[in-house]
């Protein structure tokens, strides 16, 4: 196949690829969020048998679906505070930009609710 048509079958794939295919929110959320919310996603990170409140386990589908991207954007900057939550989930406006903190939200859905659609 000639380059030409590698790149267009590459830019009609593109807006294919879902949120599973982020791997930006993937990556932030192995670098930052696992310690609390474990590697798989599931609310038991290491640092859990220290803490008082348990880390939401972004794989529950339900809880997960009452849940806004608005709420879940809010959550992630502004820390468990800014929606009533414990002040144990911190905010990351300091060390994450806007546009990062959409991609963990996208990586969030495919956590919560991947195959479920
Ligand atoms: C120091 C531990 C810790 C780290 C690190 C952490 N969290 Fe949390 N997180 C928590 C705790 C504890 C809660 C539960 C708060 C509650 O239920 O009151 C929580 C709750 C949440 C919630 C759910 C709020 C809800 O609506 O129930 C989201 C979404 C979330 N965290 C996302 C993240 C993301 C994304 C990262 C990484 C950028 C992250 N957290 C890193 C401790 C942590």
């Amino acid at each position: 196949m000639n380059k030409l048509m590698t790149m267009a079958l590459m830019l009609c794939l593109c807006p294919l690829a879902s949120y599973a295919d982020d791997m930006t929110g993937k990556k932030l959320y192995q670098t930052y969020c696992i310690q609390c919310h474990g590697v798989e996603g599931d609310g038991y990170g290491i640092n859990v048998e220290f803490m008082e409140v348990l880390p939401r386990d972004h794989t529950d589908t339900k809880e997960m679906m009452a849940r806004t991207d608005e709420d879940l954007f809010k959550v992630i900057k502004f820390g468990g505070k800014a929606i009533d939550k414990s002040v144990l989930m911190p905010n990351w406006d300091g060390n994450l930009s806007d546009d990062e903190i959409d991609s963990l939200v996208g990586y969030l859905r495919v956590l919560c609710c991947q195959g479920e659609e």
